[in-house]
């Protein structure tokens, strides 16, 4: 069984909506729509987490609703620019512009995994990170983005699912790394490094075209949890056509 639900998922959306009409940035173009927002929310609560370490912060959107759940005081922001910060929690732990440090550089406390949440939006390399994260002692990870192989340049959670060529990174602001040899050990042993979710689409789109004007249903997901014409809240609705779902890792410690 799934360790998040739809039932659970949809329990949870009169909440967020209410919080997120709150939220202090309204153009987020380029970071979280209301869907990914309202998963890493279902993340947060749904596991009882107590400590969020967000890598890839962009305008501070994300670090908002995370502050919102378990206070400033108990995340970590990683993020290399400092121009584009807009929202700072208040005692928030900050590796921001000058002060920057790659995640896989950070030497963390000794901690209870069962209460920290990797929140990975920072589009480098899944593979990386999860090997990171484990080696860390982590277990919660979730990623934000997790595009479909066939989006050209981009490593990510789903990719791995598949088993599919890793392609090489160009996006503008990651920094390209390799392949090695536990790589292809979690690529091709993925469901012993741990456990995976994809979360659903909200809505239906079958027919539709997505943000980047291709076919929805083009990529394999899984089924929407509403059909079209059940709307359930307005910015759900209108960012119904990101089909990047965000997928949570239980990372397994031997
Ligand atoms: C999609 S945005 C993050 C969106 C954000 N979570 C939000 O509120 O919607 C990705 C961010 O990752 C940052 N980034 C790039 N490389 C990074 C790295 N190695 N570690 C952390 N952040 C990185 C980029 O500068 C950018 O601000």
């Amino acid at each position: 069984m799934d360790p998040i639900t739809n039932k659970a998922i949809i329990g949870h959306i009169p909440a967020f909506l209410e919080l997120w009409h709150k939220r202090p940035i309204k153009n987020n173009f380029g970071g979280c729509s209301s869907v990914h927002a309202l998963y890493l929310y279902v993340t947060i609560k749904e596991l009882g987490i107590k400590y969020v370490v967000e890598s890839g912060v962009w305008k501070g959107q994300t670090s908002w609703l995370i502050e919102q759940l378990i206070g400033g005081p108990n995340m970590v922001r990683i993020e290399p620019r400092s121009d584009i910060v807009e929202y700072n929690p208040n005692g928030s732990m900050d590796a921001i512009g000058p002060a920057f440090d790659d995640f896989g550089n950070i030497d963390f406390p000794k901690l209870n995994a069962d209460e920290w949440l990797i929140f990975v939006d920072d589009h480098v390399d899944a593979f990386t990170r999860l090997i990171q994260c484990k080696d860390k002692g982590f277990k919660h990870v979730l990623f934000d983005d997790n595009y479909p192989a066939v989006v050209e340049g981009k490593s990510s959670a789903k990719m791995i699912k598949e088993r599919n060529e890793l392609k090489s990174l160009k996006y503008y602001y990651s920094q390209p790394i390799g392949l090695n040899a536990s790589d292809e050990l979690i690529r091709k042993d993925i469901d012993k490094f741990g456990t995976h979710m994809e979360f659903p689409p909200i809505y239906s789109v079958m027919g539709e075209k997505t943000r980047w004007n291709d076919a929805c249903g083009l990529y394999p997901t899984r089924q929407a949890l509403f059909s079209p014409l059940s709307e359930n809240g307005e910015d759900l609705w209108k960012d119904r056509k990101d089909y990047t779902w965000p997928v949570y890792f239980e990372i397994r410690h031997q």
